[in-house]
């Protein structure tokens, strides 16, 4: 009876989770699909820990709850302070803290399986994949907060990871076959995994960091998935399956959508960042436009389409260009917003931000729905965005972008490009559009330059 509460609890959890995932994928129910699924998480922690066979003392119950209560606090304060930039970061500790625990399930329970393969072969599987994940995962978080500046390459790093990586497999291989249950062999084996997770992730430029994230997200699930095989926990499995397979899918989609193939990133050199990408001055001529000149035009448009990126959100202007929205409304001007799937730095970066300005969910249009618009547009401003606008996408076959859908800005009447100088985005390329005759840049901080030209449009009145 009590095993049948148990398990149906389990499956209620697991239900909860695959549901919760669904409704991540549309703002309007993602809200509730995390507390969905938090909720099914929280049932499946007290339910295994009320339902544990065998004597538990006071003590480690003690422990447990102590435990939760500071994991709880800790991660409810981090979450509810962080700005958005600084979300990759927080991802990236959280995930490193799954695969810690990934990691201490198999210190901890190596020692009551030695000898039988199976578990040894699924406790050293979660172990060595929680290890890269958790290493990798601090690396990643050091990169994204600048304390590792640049993207370190040791001497034919590519060949060496390739080989500490045969090892690892072969290390394991040996101390399941021979069956030791020696400890200097499980700490050796604990600390070569943590040092390949930090080779592996310390050649990857820092803009790369959400990709390498998201491939780390996958190995906490895997890591996960065998803890849950090792107990025999449904709810345990499930959750470690679906956040390695959600982990890997959000891998292939985000290369996908930069058109770069998972190999290139991980083994590739592009992608330094911004802060890599050099300086390359200008070429030719650009024409410059200033706030009030674009207030008058803009007012004089019929269809205005804003199309948002990294810069946006550096400059954290959401508000302002949420209050440009409603003036142009107001004025019977149309506005919508371009979204690229990858403009920004991490999965969904402009829907987030732009939601946290009350900016409507419906006036968000995707890439493939808004490209045929652009024809029929009179201003496209581009705040911030670079390389989801950069034509060579489509014409040159030596740039690195090429193959990249991006957003055909080209195609409206004029286009306004809103950025600082003339340096360029994440792929480190020149921008052939700044020098197109329908192109005016609007050089400036976002936030101070639209500030500027909503105070030129108010005083158009
Ligand atoms: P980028 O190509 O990086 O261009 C951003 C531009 O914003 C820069 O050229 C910069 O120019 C400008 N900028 C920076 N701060 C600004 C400020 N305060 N005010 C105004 N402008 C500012 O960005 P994008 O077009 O959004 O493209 C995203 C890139 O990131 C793509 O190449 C994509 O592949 C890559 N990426 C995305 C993801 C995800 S999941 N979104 C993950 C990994 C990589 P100035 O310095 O001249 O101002």
């Amino acid at each position: 009876m009590q095993l049948d509460i148990q398990h149906i609890i389990y499956l209620l959890a697991s239900v909860t989770f695959i549901l919760g995932l669904k409704m991540l994928s549309n703002a309007k129910t993602a809200k509730n699909g995390n507390l969905l699924a938090a909720g099914g998480m929280v049932a499946a922690i007290i339910t295994a820990i009320v339902f544990h066979e065998g004597e538990v003392s006071p003590l480690v119950y003690g422990l447990i709850f102590g435990a939760i209560a500071v994991g709880t606090i800790v991660g409810w304060l981090t979450a509810k302070r962080v700005q958005m930039t600084k979300m990759p970061e927080l991802v990236s500790l959280f995930n490193g803290m799954g695969g810690a625990c990934a990691a201490l399930i198999g210190l901890v329970e190596f020692h009551h399986n030695v000898g039988d393969s199976m578990s040894m072969t699924v406790i050293l599987a979660g172990m060595v994949i929680g290890s890269v994940s958790f290493s990798g995962s601090m690396i990643a978080w050091a990169k994204l907060n600048g304390k590792i500046k640049n993207a370190i390459r040791l001497p034919k790093y590519n060949i060496l990871n390739t080989l500490i990586l045969i090892g690892l497999f072969a290390y394991g291989a040996w101390i399941v076959w021979t069956g030791t249950g020696s400890e200097l062999h499980l700490y050796a084996l604990f600390a070569a995994a943590l040092g390949y997770g930090i080779l592996f992730v310390l050649p990857i430029g820092g803009a790369d960091m959400p990709v390498v994230i998201s491939l780390l997200n996958s190995f906490t699930g895997l890591a996960a998935a065998f803890g849950g095989f090792l107990y025999g926990n449904q709810v345990m499995l499930t959750g470690g399956i679906l956040v390695g397979s959600a982990g890997t899918l959000l891998t292939l989609v985000m290369c996908k959508a930069m058109n770069r193939p998972l190999f290139n990133v991980i083994f590739g050199a592009f992608g330094g960042g911004t802060e890599a990408a050099g300086e390359s001055g200008p070429q030719g001529n650009v024409r410059e436009v200033g706030p009030s000149d674009l207030a008058v035009q803009l007012n004089y448009s019929k269809k205005v389409i804003i199309v948002p990126g990294y810069g946006l959100a550096v400059a954290q202007a959401q508000h302002v260009i949420k209050e440009l929205e409603t003036i142009l409304e107001e004025r019977g001007v149309e506005v919508t917003y371009a979204i690229h799937p990858v403009a920004g730095r991490m999965p969904g970066h402009m829907n987030v931000l732009l939601a946290e300005s009350n900016v409507e969910y419906d006036k968000l249009k995707e890439m493939e729905d808004i490209n045929p618009e652009f024809a029929q547009t009179d201003v496209v401003l581009v705040v911030g965005a670079n390389d989801v606008v950069n034509p060579a996408a489509k014409t040159d076959p030596s740039s690195p972008i090429y193959g990249m859908p991006i957003l055909d800005v080209e195609n409206a009447k004029a286009c306004i490009v809103n950025k600082r100088s003339m340096k360029p985005g994440y792929a480190g390329i020149e921008n052939e559009l700044f020098f197109r005759d329908k192109t005016q840049m609007l050089f400036g901080d976002a936030k101070k330059v639209l500030t500027e030209l909503v105070t030129e449009l108010k005083a158009l009145d």
